[in-house]
């Protein structure tokens, strides 16, 4: 069973997977830069959620140190201006034999429209240079809205995941599938992650030009 610890997880998208990872797993630990920020956190999902006994066991509240310190799954959920420098401040923490999964979305507003912010490496590839060579970063999440996550409407959508190897995929795949509703699709190497890092701001642009609500991504295959 694995331990989950979310970086950032006191934000929009780290509280979302918390409550539904917390269904799956015994222990989710939200992370924050402040421990009283997490425990915070906590406090307010167990209220809007109505006090679940689940969400009363499962769900944990600590530092993002304690989540790279304590958990084999790690998930960033912070802004792409401080994703790098986060991973880089917690570099020497890490214990081996992880994986970190970035949700990151790497995208600017200009005027009403959103455009990736392209950089030589992707927030990716950055992160696992910054890591020891035993944690596996794998890329998912990008595309899916975190509202529309923390409210547990019905939802179906997939999930495109970027990483270096099919035994790690396995493993985002088995967090992926865990939410109800959510397909994990094998999109190729990290040298791919650039791609899902600027698909949020295709998303964005045309639910604001078609009036869209809370947009995902659903492939067909005919
Ligand atoms: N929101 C979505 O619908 C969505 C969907 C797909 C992907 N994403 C991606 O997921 C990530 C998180 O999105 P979000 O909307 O949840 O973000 P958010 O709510 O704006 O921020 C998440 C957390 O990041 C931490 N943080 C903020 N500024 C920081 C800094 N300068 N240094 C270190 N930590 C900082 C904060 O945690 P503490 O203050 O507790 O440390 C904050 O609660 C982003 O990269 C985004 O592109 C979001």
């Amino acid at each position: 069973m694995h331990t989950i610890g979310l970086l950032g997880g006191t934000g929009d998208l780290g509280t979302a997977l918390a409550v539904h990872l917390a269904k799956k797993y015994d222990s989710v630990l939200i992370g924050s830069r402040s421990r009283e920020k997490a425990q915070a956190t906590v406090n307010q999902i167990l209220e809007e959620k109505g006090y679940r006994e689940y969400l009363k066991t499962h769900l944990k509240s600590g530092s993002n140190n304690d989540v790279v310190k304590n958990c084999d799954i790690i998930i960033v959920t912070v802004p792409h201006e401080s994703a790098v420098e986060t991973v880089k401040q917690l570099a020497q923490e890490f214990r081996g034999e992880q994986i970190l999964i970035s949700s990151v979305a790497a995208l600017s507003k200009i005027g009403d429209q959103f455009f990736p912010v392209r950089t030589q490496n992707s927030i990716s590839k950055q992160i696992q240079e910054l890591v020891p060579s035993s944690v596996n970063v794998a890329t998912a999440f990008q595309t899916i809205p975190a509202t529309m996550l923390y409210r547990e409407k019905e939802i179906s959508a997939d999930v495109p995941v970027a990483c270096n190897s099919l035994d790690v995929y396995r493993c985002v795949s088995e967090i992926v599938s865990s939410i109800n509703g959510l397909r994990p699709l094998y999109v190729g190497t990290l040298e791919l992650s650039s791609e899902l890092e600027g698909l949020t701001a295709l998303l964005l642009n045309i639910a604001v030009r078609n009036h869209l609500k809370s947009p995902t991504l659903k492939l067909h295959s005919f």
